[in-house]
């Protein structure tokens, strides 16, 4: 029996490519998506990945979206918390708004996801919880003050939980992605993209699936002895 696996923001960038080398390393999974309806259709036909449209940062919503999951596949044994958004500005210019969002879908949406399939692993036995946070959880980031705290938030929360989770088998960890390919970084402006891009050694954005592959390696059955840890891709952007 294939395991499953539930992506969040998993129609998009790294989720995309995390949900597709899943699939192809014999996963059966399950990509959640939040807002673009044709992009997550397109998605689900040309991979074959059923696609399931909740709001992360909405606790009901979220143990509803796993309880659909479930019922049409079975239960979680791999929770990717992938989703996430940045609402960049400065803290002078920043509006609650602005903060909150970021906090409520990056950070929050971790517990509500993690607080959804918990019970059902610590029963099983089982369970791979892996958060994707950020480089700039790590080195902090102008004009990311949300963004920064609640990706370095995720890195604290996985810790924790991967202490709570050891003795039954569930491994949580988390990555932390330097500048990826993605839309999200697509729309960093130009010319702060200069300055950024100056500082990664490897000279160029990372690929998601170069990021997939670290969630591959964390989620196998053969990795029961890795948790609590923050594996960094990041073109040698930060090295902590
Ligand atoms: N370090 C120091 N000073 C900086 C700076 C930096 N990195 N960037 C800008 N400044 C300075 C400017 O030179 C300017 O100085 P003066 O006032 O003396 O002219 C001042 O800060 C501008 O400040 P403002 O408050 O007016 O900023 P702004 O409204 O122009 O916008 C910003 C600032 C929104 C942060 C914009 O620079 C920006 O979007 N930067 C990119 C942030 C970023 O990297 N986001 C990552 C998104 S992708 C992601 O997060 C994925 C991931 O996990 C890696």
């Amino acid at each position: 029996m294939s395991r499953i696996a539930l992506v969040t923001g998993g129609v998009s960038g790294i989720g995309a490519a995390t949900s597709t080398l899943l699939q192809k390393s014999g996963f059966t999974v399950a990509a959640n998506y939040f807002g673009n309806d044709e992009e997550a259709k397109a998605f689900s036909k040309e991979t074959g990945i059923p696609v399931y449209s909740w709001n992360v940062a909405d606790f009901a919503a979220s143990q509803a979206g796993v309880a659909q999951v479930v019922a049409d596949f079975g239960p979680v044994d791999v929770l990717i918390n992938n989703a996430g958004i940045t609402r960049d500005g400065t803290l002078h210019k920043m509006t609650e708004e602005q903060w909150r969002s970021v906090i409520d879908v990056d950070l929050s949406g971790c517990f509500n996801m993690c607080r959804a399939v918990i019970e059902g692993m610590r029963e099983r036995r089982f369970g791979r919880i892996v958060n994707i946070s950020s480089v700039n959880g790590l080195s902090g980031q102008f004009g990311q003050t949300n963004y920064a705290a609640a990706k370095a938030g995720v890195i604290g929360f996985s810790k924790a939980l991967a202490l709570e989770g050891a003795a039954r088998n569930i491994t949580v960890n988390a990555i932390a992605p330097g500048y990826t390919d993605t839309e999200m970084v697509a729309a960093v402006p130009e010319q702060a993209m200069q300055g950024i891009l100056s500082g990664v050694p490897i000279g160029r954005l990372g690929h998601p699936e170069e990021i997939a592959r670290g969630v591959l390696y964390l989620v196998a059955d053969e990795a029961g002895f890795i948790t609590g840890t923050t594996l960094s891709i990041n073109g040698g952007k930060y090295m902590a």
